[in-house]
């Protein structure tokens, strides 16, 4: 799913990875962007995503403790995988994410939980949100 989602990324663009991780994303982007910065609260996982980018792009990231830091209008792509369920303000950080592309700028999401309230949707689904809460991640922010 995110190799499709993410080959409409193109060699130049400037990339922010929103929730980088560990950098499970980074083998899956252009190896020649413009730039790719990845915004990671988790101290712990700045080792193991320094590595993954030094080798896909030949350097070391800038990572973000918050989207905030990020200049208004920087960004191509904005990248958010499985993400979204360790946010206490979505609200606040679409607006971030709003913020930070440059019009015509793209929002690359994947993500695992609904809106609360109905939802229409053509066949029945599960409720994933809270237990995806829980187990995403101890110290939603
Ligand atoms: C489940 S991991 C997903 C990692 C990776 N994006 C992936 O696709 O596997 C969620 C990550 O989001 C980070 N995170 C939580 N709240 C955040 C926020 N407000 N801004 C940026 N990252 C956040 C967590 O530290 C964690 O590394």
């Amino acid at each position: 799913m995110k190799e499709s989602l993410f080959s409409v990324i193109d060699p130049g663009e400037n990339v922010v990875d929103l929730g980088a991780g560990l950098g499970p994303n980074i083998p899956l982007l252009p190896k020649e962007l413009g730039s790719y910065v990845a915004v990671e609260p988790n101290k712990f996982m700045r080792e193991k995503l320094t590595k993954r980018a030094v080798a896909r792009f030949g350097a070391a990231p800038a990572i973000l403790d918050d989207l905030s830091e990020q200049p208004t209008s920087s960004a191509d792509v904005v990248l958010c995988t499985l993400v979204l369920c360790s946010v206490r303000d979505v609200g606040t950080v679409l607006d971030e994410v709003l913020r930070v592309l440059r019009p015509g700028g793209r929002f690359l999401f994947v993500e695992h939980v609904i809106a609360p309230g109905e939802v229409d949707s053509p066949r029945p689904r599960s409720r994933p949100a809270p237990r995806a809460r829980s187990e995403c991640d101890a110290r939603p922010r």
